[in-house]
């Protein structure tokens, strides 16, 4: 089983080999916080996270070892659990430097990131409020969905009247690979997903793609990220109904092998100019990875690292299942050009995105400093 270290350069739960397990978290700060409080939670969020990472509960004493006279520190469901890989990665949203009616309680208006704002309207975006923004973010990402959970409850109880959850989100079966290591897994359309994705020994598309540079402003946010949310419904008992050859046109990869349809395989380079027996592309002009790709988008790149979600069913009876998109990049604007040029994506007949949200992840922590401590 892996144990990942907490302290780091970066955040872990960003290039660390995508884990099988997210348990996401959403919070809103109290109205009734202020600086001081602010620096206090994230302080004990770090020393948590960095006791739960390692397999420990998140407080001595724990479930068990404490008073029978109070609450244990440590709510019980992980124990004789390992750390199963756990990584937890905070994130800071725009509500966070200035909210709603434009007041800067936390002095942090003025070291706001100007790119960290509220990703503009996308065509098709059906976002629901109640599963969009957030002021905090946590990414647990656990090998056991049980550790990822436990993660997750004992953050949010130990943030009891600083900050409240606003949505969260359960996933299974990682749609990324980020580590050449790993296999491609498979999106709920049954494709591979993740082949052509940043992986993390690549370090000089990292290094230029997903890492925030000291010469980016602001210098607080060095070593770290910018994360977009994105709760992606898929309508999958439509995308049922289509034929297999239609399916991979829309993708524009074959749906077993996950090759390009212009020949090769998995880890082939598509080839867009090549032509079949009509004259017509082999890979589609409104193929996903055509638009997708690069040289659609001015050379931008992104680390995926979603996963699969299925939370019951809706009041047609059809599950209510698709991608929790997860994607880290150096400035939203990597996102936001890709997703612009998704507009005509062949794909969205078959989409609905409900969920969005975007956060600045403060580069890695060393040990006795807090999460972010830069910013303050
Ligand atoms: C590639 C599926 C949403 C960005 C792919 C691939 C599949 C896929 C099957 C090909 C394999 C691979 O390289 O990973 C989906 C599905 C989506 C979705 C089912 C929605 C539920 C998005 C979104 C973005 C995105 C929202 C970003 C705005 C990319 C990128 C690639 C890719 C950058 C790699 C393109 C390349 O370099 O070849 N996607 N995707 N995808 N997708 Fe998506």
């Amino acid at each position: 089983a892996s144990v990942y270290p907490y302290f780091g350069a970066h955040q872990a739960g960003i290039v660390t080999p995508a884990q099988d397990r997210l348990h996401f978290a959403a919070f809103d700060v109290a109205d009734a916080l202020d600086r001081e409080g602010l620096i206090g939670l994230l302080t004990e969020w770090t020393d948590a996270a960095a006791r739960l990472s390692q397999g420990l509960e998140v407080a001595e004493g724990g479930a068990v070892g404490g008073s029978d006279y109070s609450p244990p520190t440590d709510t019980g469901e992980a124990l004789g659990l390992p750390a199963s890989g756990l990584t937890i990665t905070f994130g800071f949203g725009p509500g966070l430097f200035t909210d709603e009616s434009g007041a800067d309680r936390f002095g942090l208006s003025a070291r706001r990131p100007a790119m960290l704002e509220p990703l503009p309207r996308f065509q098709g975006d059906a976002l629901v409020p109640e599963m969009s923004g957030g002021d905090l973010c946590i990414q647990a990402c656990a090998d056991d969905p049980q550790v990822a959970v436990h993660a997750i409850r004992n953050l949010s109880r130990i943030a009891f009247g600083r900050a409240s959850l606003r949505w969260s989100q359960l996933g299974f079966g990682r749609t990324s690979s980020t580590s050449t290591t790993q296999a491609t897994p498979r999106n709920l359309f049954g494709f591979k997903d993740g082949t052509a994705n940043v992986k993390a020994e690549e370090t000089a598309i990292v290094d230029d793609h997903v890492w925030v540079h000291a010469s980016d402003e602001p210098a607080w946010l060095a070593g770290g990220s910018y994360l977009v949310a994105r709760r992606i419904r898929m309508i999958i008992e439509n995308w049922d109904r289509v034929q297999l050859g239609e399916q991979e046109m829309l993708v524009g990869r074959s749906k077993g092998e996950g090759a390009p349809l212009s020949g090769g395989t998995e880890f082939t380079e598509p080839d867009f100019d090549k032509t079949g027996a009509t004259d017509a592309p082999l890979i589609d002009a409104d193929a996903h990875v055509r638009l997708a790709h690069p040289t659609s988008n001015g050379g931008a790149r992104m680390l995926r690292r979603g996963y699969n979600f299925v939370d019951g069913n809706d009041s047609l009876g059809r599950l209510d299942a698709g991608l929790f998109f997860l994607s880290f990049q150096r400035s939203p604007q990597q996102f936001i050009d890709v997703q612009t040029s998704l507009a005509r994506d062949g794909l969205n007949e078959y989409l609905k995105h409900v969920g969005s949200a975007i956060f600045a992840v403060p580069g890695g922590v060393a040990e006795g400093e807090f999460v972010g401590q830069a910013l303050f």
